[in-house]
């Protein structure tokens, strides 16, 4: 399997592998401020609701850096704004608020520490964020993968491998595990407008590991689907509720809908730290609006008339109903979902 670094921090820098350029050119985002990883997850330069949480881990060592020699008061007010910046960087995917909890929680537990001390404890705990959600995405493969028949053709939507996490991927980790278990499968890709995570990042990461598949344009989905020729959807999650609703990249909401009429098995798969365990229903979700040149643009080329107004959320939430089962590395989540997603807490 090829090693796709998305994330690497090293000698307090963060390399990011900047997804704005895949799969055109292979560049490499370098933060070396608090605010330069702020700019990354808002921009995009990296993305999917794993990966933004440990590179906001990685962010809140940078910000601590920055603050080494401040005296300690100082360092708890700045650290305190740089936490909230970063929080705010983007608004559906609650492994975000998830991670800079956990070092919010970290900073509140060691405040007699010194700042160095202090410093040393949110490095490691950046460490244990990137590395456990590579372990925890190796566990939802095996999970995933018995679901996955011998011989499948396998729909997915947006990027959940590699690029969107610390490593491996969610679904298409799934995807991954399936693949190297020897099963032969065939995946569809989803192009996933306007960003086109699928067409940039999910068709580049199947072509390193030269996994059977071919790309489609977001409306040929439905058609597959009714004519019988996908076995299982496989789709990633930025927040789920407490009654199993999930946010997701705009369009899984569609394709939900599609597998339910078709009978087709739909699985979300997600960490437990994709669960906000705060929230009763997706009616809740802050859904991202970005902006309106992510429509009206490919490439910087302008395909919409000039003047026209977009409505563009980068987010939709499918209802639980439509969910055969949430695959999480604790196992797979099926209804009644409030009842068992609770049993994860
Ligand atoms: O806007 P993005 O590219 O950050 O959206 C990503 C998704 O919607 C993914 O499906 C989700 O984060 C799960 S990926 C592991």
């Amino acid at each position: 399997m090829k090693e796709i670094k998305t994330i690497e921090f090293k000698d307090d820098i963060l390399y990011l592998i900047d997804q704005r350029k895949l799969p055109i050119t292979y560049e490499i985002f370098q933060c070396e401020t608090y605010k330069e990883v702020d700019f990354a997850i808002k921009d995009m330069v990296v993305r999917g609701a794993p990966a933004i949480g440990a590179t906001a881990a990685y962010g809140v060592v940078l910000a601590a850096k920055e603050f080494l020699n401040n005296s300690k008061d100082e360092f708890f007010k700045n650290m305190e704004e740089a936490l909230d910046l970063l929080n705010k960087s983007r608004p559906t995917a609650v492994n975000l608020m998830w991670a800079i909890r956990r070092m919010r929680n970290l900073i509140e537990e060691n405040k007699e520490l010194s700042v160095n001390d202090i410093y040393e404890k949110i490095r490691i705990e950046a460490d244990n964020i990137f590395n456990e959600d590579i372990q925890t995405n190796k566990q939802m493969g095996k999970h995933g993968n018995e679901v996955i028949p011998e011989k499948a053709t396998i729909l997915t939507h947006c990027n959940t491998g590699a690029l969107a996490t610390a490593g491996f991927g969610t679904a298409l980790g799934v995807v991954r595990e399936a693949f190297y278990t020897g099963k032969d499968i065939f995946v569809y890709a989803d192009e996933t407008r306007p960003r086109l995570q699928g067409g940039r990042l999910t068709a580049w990461e199947l072509r390193q590991e030269e996994i059977p598949s071919k790309l489609i344009a977001d409306n040929v989905a439905a058609t597959l689907i009714r004519d019988g020729k996908i076995d299982v959807i496989l789709v990633g999650a930025d927040r789920i509720a407490l009654n199993g609703d999930t946010a997701n990249k705009i369009g899984t909401f569609m394709l939900s809908v599609v597998a339910k009429a078709y009978n087709v098995p739909f699985y979300i798969v997600a960490p437990t730290t994709t669960i906000d365990f705060d929230i009763e229903t997706g009616e809740e979700i802050e859904i991202e609006e970005r902006g309106s040149e992510e429509v009206t643009h490919i490439e910087n080329v302008r395909i919409a008339p000039e003047g026209m107004d977009v409505f563009n959320p980068a987010f939709d939430v499918t209802p639980s109903e439509n969910i055969t089962g949430i695959i999480t590395e604790k196992g797979i989540v099926r209804p009644p979902y409030r009842e068992n997603i609770l049993k994860l807490k």
